[in-house]
């Protein structure tokens, strides 16, 4: 909540500075570092950062990149590489207009070197890095992380940008002959499965509860926040009829498929159109090539995309297995999905259809409500006119059927179990190293780095939060 609030501070001064951006003077006219001296010592280093970066990445900004990190919480941020450092995120991030902040005039030229003179000194260390070991056992999948996953260390990666209490996520890997086994842990203060579920209306008619309070077309993010309750936004409020989820994106073939996605992540698939392509987050339901979506700009290219999905997909231990393709943003009838689209097979869903404005189907065994709000497709019993008419007003029925997925779309096992106790999600995914399908990363030459990136949805549709450095994963002999 705190961190929420913070970021809604941040992404106010983060819109004004874009808008100041074009009228800056050129980069190059920038002569005098904004701050530190010449030597690469960490105090100079630290002095530049805060001078052209601190007005956006304050503590609490919600974001990995502090401004005031000291060293060693700078270096374990991921965001540095050692091996070759004008490749680091914190450098590149300052000179890309897919950066939230656009490109930091005040981050001159001297800054960048000084900045890289200091990473170029620092031990040979990858912290973005998760390292599969080989295992000659099998986890089981079923969400609880057993003894054996102790063989793995764990990378814990950064979040932020949306509204997931979550600030980090810890992730574990393994494999053997035929696959990539993980494991994940966060956090989260509820488990959320009220997913857009029909409601019985005072005056006898039903409706499907929208997931989210509703939105003015074209508002923003951090105005539809600020509306919500800002630094009191909770995403577990009853309002929000919607479920948890967790995505992961892998850059399919590896960095000829998506070069953007090498450097900045997932942030290279997600697009504003009302901002020129930069990541952001505007509403919009009428127009909705106007809305924030998930795409890539150039036509070929692919990004394999995993997403879990509690409610729909999860009591069939799946997660969907999807792709990120180009698209052009127009208000056509592929405006809703963007550039989001499936393997083929069956996503092993649908809603509870409507019969005469009211849900057709209840489950044989547990009736009108479920505790997870949906049922299995052969447990579904449909429902008399009189039945539904002698139900009380206020009945709320789950609009949710579930049946294992098909095909490639099931190409990824993935079960997710709520620890109520201690607040925390944990996962466990497998896949088989190799699917021989096109729209699949293949984990077949492990001597290679795979680039990837994870979010996790907090009872939200799309506000996730993102890992905005590319993680990678190498597998270990
Ligand atoms: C005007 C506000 C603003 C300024 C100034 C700014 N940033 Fe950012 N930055 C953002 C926003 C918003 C994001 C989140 C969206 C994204 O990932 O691009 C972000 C993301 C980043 C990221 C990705 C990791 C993260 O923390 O989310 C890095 C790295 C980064 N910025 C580096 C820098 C550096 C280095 C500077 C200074 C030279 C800087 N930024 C200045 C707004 C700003």
């Amino acid at each position: 909540m705190q961190a929420l609030s913070r970021f809604l501070s941040m992404a106010a001064v983060a819109g004004l500075a874009v808008g100041m951006a074009a009228c800056s003077p050129d980069k190059d006219t920038i002569v005098e570092p904004t701050g530190g001296g010449n030597s690469p010592t960490f105090a100079n280093v630290s002095a530049a950062l805060v001078s052209a970066c601190g007005s956006c990445h304050i503590v609490g900004s919600g974001r990995p990149f502090i401004a005031t990190m000291d060293s060693s919480r700078l270096v374990a941020s991921g965001l540095l590489n050692t091996a070759s450092p004008g490749t680091s995120a914190i450098l590149v991030k300052a000179r890309s207009t897919a950066h939230g902040g656009g490109i930091v005039t005040a981050f001159s030229a001297r800054d960048s070197a000084l900045v890289a003179a200091w990473i170029a000194a620092l031990p040979n260390i990858d912290a973005a890095t998760l390292t599969s070991v080989r295992t000659e056992f099998a986890p089981t999948l079923d969400g609880v992380g057993e003894a054996l996953w102790l063989q793995a260390q764990p990378l814990t990666v950064p979040i932020g940008g949306g509204w997931a209490a979550a600030t980090s996520i810890a992730i574990r890997a393994m494999y053997d002959d035929n696959y990539l086994y993980m494991y994940l842990r966060w956090d989260d203060r509820g488990a959320s499965y009220v997913r857009t579920p029909w409601v019985k209306n005072a005056d006898g008619s039903w409706s499907v509860s929208p997931a989210m309070p509703a939105f003015a077309a074209g508002m923003d993010w951090a105005a539809y926040m600020a509306s919500r309750g800002g630094a009191n936004f909770n995403p577990e409020a009853p309002e929000f009829m919607y479920e948890d989820k967790l995505a992961m994106i892998w850059n399919t073939y590896g960095p000829t498929t998506v070069p953007e996605f090498e450097r900045t992540g997932c942030a290279a698939a997600c697009h504003d159109p009302t901002k020129g392509g930069s990541p952001g987050t505007t509403y919009n339901s009428v127009r909705k090539d106007l809305a924030a979506k998930k795409y890539l700009t150039v036509p070929g290219q692919i990004l394999d995309m995993w997403h879990w999905k509690l409610v729909r997909q999860n009591m069939n231990s799946k997660m969907d297995d999807q792709y990120v393709r180009y698209w052009v943003p127009v208000n056509d009838a592929t405006a809703g999905n963007g550039g989001r689209a499936s393997d083929t097979g069956s996503e092993g869903y649908r809603s509870n259809p409507a019969v005469n404005g009211r849900p057709t189907f209840k489950s044989a065994t547990l009736g009108h409500l479920p505790p997870i709000y949906s049922w299995a497709e052969s447990d579904t019993l449909r429902m008399t006119d009189a039945e539904v008419a002698g139900l009380p007003v206020g009945t709320v029925v789950a609009n949710m059927i579930t049946s294992p997925p098909t095909g490639n779309r099931a190409d990824v096992d993935a079960r997710g179990v709520y620890d109520r106790v201690a607040r925390v999600w944990t996962m466990e995914i497998r896949r088989r190293l190799v699917t021989g399908d096109d729209k699949d990363v293949q984990f077949s030459d492990l001597t290679k780095t795979f680039k990837w990136g994870v979010s996790v949805f907090d009872n939200a549709q799309i506000e996730h939060s993102y890992s905005s450095v590319p993680l990678s994963l190498v597998f270990k002999k």
